[in-house]
Order: C-alpha cells, then sequence, then structure tokens
C-alpha cells in the first residue's frame, strides 16, 4: 500500500521561479555511502538529514538523491521494486519527508532518481508481464528465440545485442520459452514505452511525488527509453561475441514524443520542476532537441563525450586511452558552443559512475591534489550551464585503489572482470582498468571526520573507507579557510553575487594549449577571465591571447599574489574586468 499525500503540503512552484535551475548548483547524493545513522554499514535517510547542515553551509541549492525506492539492490538501487516506498535499507517514507521539510526550510530543492528505462525483475509488474497470457505481458520487451532455435540454445537469443554489464541483453524465461530484454541487469528489464499503459503508470508515479513536494527529476539513461522498430544484429568487434545495445537504442525515434508527453502528463515545465535527462551517446543535435524550451521536454541532459575520451574509441570503458587537454576542453567547448542560443548544458566531472575527477582529470599526489580538485572545480564553475557536485568532490576526496578483485562490489567491475579474463586478457590490463575507471571508486564512503570509518558510520561499511580519509575529511576541509571545500563555496557564492557567470556568453581562448584552459564569460559590461594551467609544471601565460588583465580584479584564486605571466602547478585565477571598458575586448 502506497501512502497518500492528501493532507500533506502540496508542490510549492512558487518557490521555484522561472529557470531558478540555471543559477542553482546541485548536489549528489549516493545514499548508501553518505552518513549511516543506524551502524548498519549503509547510508541512509536520517543520515542526510542530519547533514543538511552541511550542505547549507556549503551553499548548495538542490539535492539529488540517487535512488532510496524499495529495490532488490542488484544494481544499488537502479533496480526498482516499488517507486512509491523507500526501502528499509535507507528508512522509511516518512523519513524521506522529514527529508524534504529540511531541505525546503533552508530555501534547498531536492531531485529525486527516476529510472524507469527498466523496473527490477522483482516489480509486480515484471511478475505479471511474465505469464505470456497477462495483460501486462507487452510492458516489456518479449521475443521468442532467433528463428531455427531452441530456447535456452547457443546463439539463439532474438539479437545479438550485449548488456551494459556484459553478457547477452536477452535473458530466457524458462516458463514461456520467451526472451526477455534487459540493457543493464538481467534484474533490470526494459519496460516498453510502446504501450500507452506504460507510460500513463510512469506519469502517475511521478505525479504522486510531485505532489509529494519534490522539486524535479533527474532521469536515468532516459534516451534509452524509446527502442527502435526494428531489432535485429548489431556489427560485433574484434573482442566480443555481442553488439553494442547502445549503439541500437539510443535516442530512439519516439524520444521527443515520449518526453514531450510526460512533461505535458506531468506539468514539468508548467510546475517549474527542474528536470536533467542522463543521455548515454547524446550528441549537441539531440540534446539541442531535448532541451529547447520550445519543445517543453526537458531542462538539460547529461552527456557523456567528456568522458568518454579517456577510453580507447571502440573499446570498453576499461580500455584506457591517454586524454589530452586539447581534446577535453574542446569537446566541453563545443557543448558550449552547441547550446549558446538554444537548450541549456548541466556540468559534471563526478559522480556515482564515475571515477573521482581529482584522481581521473587532476593529480591526487600528496603534493597536487588540492590545487588540482580547486581548479578543476573552477574550470567547472566557468563553464556556462548548471554544476553538479557529487559528494566529497568538494574535499578532493580520490580514487580507491583496490589491489585485489574481491574488494570490488560493484556488478559492472565485477562481470566486467570475469567477463575480460575469460576472453584472455592480462589480469593486470584488467586491474589497472578498474583502478582507473571502477564505479566503486566513487563509492566509497563520505568522509566526515578522521576518527574510525570516517565518521560515516559506528559499523563496518559495506565497501571499505579510503584510507586517506585520515588527512582528506570534512571537518578538516570546513576547519581550514585554504580547503577545496572553501574553494567549493566561493565557486557557488560567485554564482550568487555575479550573474555573468550564469548567464554570461562563454568563449574559450588558446584551444590547443596542452597545459592552460582559459575562457572568458561576458554579460553586458562585465568580462570574467579564468586562466588555469591544468597540469602539474609551471607554466607561461602567452599574454597576447588572453584580454589585458593588469587592472583586472583577480575574484578568486588558488594560489597567493603572483606575477601574472607564471603559472604554477594547478595554480587558476578568475578576474574581473571592470564594466564597459576596453579591457574587456579579448584580443584577436
Ligand atoms: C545509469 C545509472 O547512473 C547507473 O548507476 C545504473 O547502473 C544504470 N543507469 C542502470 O540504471
Amino acid at each position: 500500500m502506497h501512502q497518500a499525500t492528501a493532507g500533506r503540503p502540496t508542490h510549492n512552484s512558487a518557490d521555484r521561479p522561472e529557470g531558478w535551475w540555471k543559477s542553482s548548483v546541485v548536489y549528489q547524493i549516493y545514499p548508501r555511502s553518505f552518513a549511516d545513522s543506524n551502524g548498519d554499514g549503509i547510508g541512509d535517510i536520517p543520515g542526510i538529514t542530519a547533514k543538511v547542515g552541511y550542505l547549507h553551509r556549503l551553499g548548495i541549492d538542490v539535492v539529488w538523491l540517487s535512488p532510496v525506492y524499495r529495490s532488490p539492490m542488484d544494481d544499488n538501487g537502479y533496480d526498482i521494486s516499488d517507486y512509491q516506498d523507500v526501502d528499509p535499507l535507507f528508512g522509511t517514507i516518512a523519513e524521506l519527508d522529514e527529508l524534504i521539510a529540511e531541505l525546503h526550510s533552508r530555501g534547498m530543492k531536492l531531485v529525486m532518481d527516476l529510472v524507469v528505462n527498466h523496473t527490477s525483475d522483482e516489480h509486480p509488474w515484471f511478475i505479471e508481464s511474465r505469464d505470456a497470457a497477462s495483460p501486462k505481458r507487452n510492458w516489456y520487451w518479449w521475443l521468442p528465440p532467433r528463428d531455427g532455435f531452441e530456447p535456452g540454445g547457443e546463439g539463439a537469443e532474438p539479437t545479438n545485442w550485449g548488456s551494459a554489464f556484459s553478457g547477452s541483453a536477452w535473458k530466457l524465461d524458462e516458463a514461456s520459452g520467451e526472451y526477455f530484454l534487459h540493457m543493464f541487469s538481467p534484474k533490470q528489464p526494459d519496460l516498453n514505452w510502446e504501450n500507452p499503459d506504460v507510460r500513463h503508470a510512469v506519469y502517475e508515479m511521478m505525479n504522486w511525488w510531485v505532489d509529494r513536494g519534490v522539486d524535479g527529476f533527474r532521469m536515468d539513461v532516459i534516451n534509452l527509453i524509446s527502442k527502435p522498430t526494428w531489432i535485429g544484429d548489431g556489427p560485433v568487434g574484434p573482442d566480443t561475441k555481442y553488439s553494442s545495445c547502445f549503439a541500437a537504442i539510443e535516442n530512439g525515434h519516439r524520444l521527443n514524443e515520449f518526453l514531450a508527453e510526460m512533461n505535458a502528463a506531468v506539468g514539468l515545465s508548467e510546475r517549474r520542476l527542474i528536470t536533467v535527462g542522463e543521455m548515454p551517446g547524446s550528441t549537441i543535435e539531440s540534446a539541442r532537441a531535448v532541451t529547447d524550451p520550445a519543445n517543453r521536454e526537458l531542462d538539460m541532459v547529461f552527456t557523456f563525450e567528456h568522458v568518454g575520451l579517456d577510453a580507447r574509441p571502440g573499446g570498453s570503458k576499461f580500455d584506457l586511452h591517454p586524454l589530452t587537454l586539447p581534446a577535453l576542453k574542446q569537446n566541453l567547448n563545443a557543448w558550449q558552443v552547441g547550446l549558446a542560443d538554444v537548450g541549456w548544458n548541466s556540468l559534471y566531472w563526478d559522480n556515482h559512475d564515475q571515477p573521482r575527477a581529482v584522481s581521473r582529470f587532476g593529480d591526487d599526489s600528496p603534493e597536487h591534489r588540492i590545487n588540482s580538485a580547486k581548479t578543476l572545480a573552477t574550470v567547472q564553475h566557468m563553464h556556462r550551464g548548471t554544476p553538479y557536485v557529487y559528494q566529497g568532490e568538494e574535499l578532493g576526496m580520490t580514487n580507491t585503489y583496490f589491489t585485489h578483485v574481491d574488494q570490488y562490489q560493484d556488478i559492472e567491475s565485477v562481470n566486467y572482470h570475469a567477463d575480460a579474463i575469460s576472453l584472455g586478457l592480462e589480469a593486470e590490463t584488467v586491474m589497472a582498468g578498474l583502478a582507473a575507471k571502477s564505479r566503486d571508486n566513487a563509492r566509497t564512503p563520505m568522509q566526515w571526520d578522521d576518527s574510525l570509518q570516517a565518521g560515516f558510520t559506528d559499523g563496518i561499511p559495506w565497501l571499505p573507507v579510503n584510507p586517506n580519509y585520515v588527512t582528506i575529511n570534512a571537518a578538516a576541509a570546513e576547519a581550514d579557510p585554504n580547503s577545496v571545500f572553501h574553494h567549493f563555496r566561493r565557486l557557488i557564492e560567485l554564482r550568487r553575487t555575479h550573474p555573468v557567470l550564469v548567464e554570461g556568453r562563454f568563449k574559450l581562448l588558446l584551444p590547443d594549449h596542452e597545459q592552460i584552459w582559459a575562457v572568458t564569460r561576458t554579460l553586458g559590461d562585465q568580462v570574467l577571465v579564468m586562466v588555469a594551467n591544468c597540469s602539474s609544471e609551471p607554466t607561461m601565460m602567452p599574454l597576447a591571447a588572453v584580454p589585458d588583465l593588469a587592472e583586472a580584479q583577480i575574484l578568486l584564486a588558488t594560489h597567493g599574489p603572483a606575477t601574472l605571466e607564471r603559472l604554477e602547478p594547478w595554480e587558476s585565477r578568475i578576474y574581473l574586468l571592470d564594466s564597459g571598458n576596453d579591457l574587456a575586448q579579448p584580443a584577436p
């Protein structure tokens, strides 16, 4: 039974002025790893509520909660068996209401994760759908074996699609002799969005949450909901027998139609909710269509292009490939240019699926960790779009560097390891791929203080804490005015005091420079100039290529007073050029 919302305060769109999410900063919480209030080693909702003051001090506007719904936890909650209840591991729906009230009382908002490309195989819809005669049969994708094959025979799957978590994307259901589609784990069957009953059930559930007081949705792999009309084999690479189901499905032909329908049915635009669609494989063109306000679909999307640059083209994400600064900044620039007039960008380095930003794009050695974490934050916030901060990023938390495969818990990492070894890859290469890219890097417990288990739990944490918690932790960071935490706080504050950071036109300078990331943001008479040395070696700024900074005011810097031209390793500065004078003109 789902608890009704009658008699409870309903949505508060009055607190959500038009376009409010553009000036906001979103903080992502992965509940399992954030704060444990009851000593079972797993973070929970009361744990989050107790930390709202911390989030408020950081200055963030919106909290995005990764899933807390009822789930068998095959993929840590991205496999939902009841969309309208909280899993007992995380607490109760009443505790979630308390969290919403606590956030709202401080002027903050809550975004729920909406996982509707698939459900859990333990969701009542799927349980019913297993019966071939049930009216819910076509709520999911059921197909017979390939022509001429017996169910369960080698190669009998309807297509050669591989799932994102290794193996075939089809699983046989013995009882009916048919296969169901699962782009992720076999416990995450894909919903059939062609069926209007599915869509309306989802919209009804979303409305229930909005009436309960949530302020928006982050939509999990939303560009996979529209499947192709033709379901057939795709091309297969040299190292696998499967084709990419993503390549077959991304951005299906009815995506825009479904999103517009959802927007109207839930009143996403009308109630001024914040919406961000996770869209692996999205292109600038598809993102423009989805985020063009005239189309009334979503506010912004998470693109994956920049987090794919350190993987070998055509290989898996664990297939490491050197990343160059020009490639990274030119990619972000293309998105800035592409969404300059229409739509809006989301800005992220980190989330629960990505390794830690400071270890990946920065330098997590003791010498450079702090400045590289600060500089990455500066670069992120100086782009035009809504910044997303992932828990612990504001502390410069690092990758975990597990050395043994048994330490990994994430389904993707565990399956990849087994698969890669069985295909004959060197164990060392596989472990190096995991060390760099495993999702568990982002999932080690939040480091609150230097007490046992980093103050995350009184029990045994579900994933080991990173031993560096003794020095890298929130208590130490809040006490140190020069910490990464305070750098983030100042950046967030700058967004409030300088609207140019929100709306200002973006321009990339020095696109080919191997060390320096330099940009300008311009709004009316105000120009912000960012110069950032994104390397662990000092460098000299080519002064002719940036605006004249001699008279400019420094708004935020990683280092103390310095000469204009020389940039120390990972040194970055944001300058403000005064209103209406010639200094504001970038050099040609
Ligand atoms: C994307 C989510 O971010 C990820 O954590 C999850 O495993 C897949 N979608 C499947 O829901």
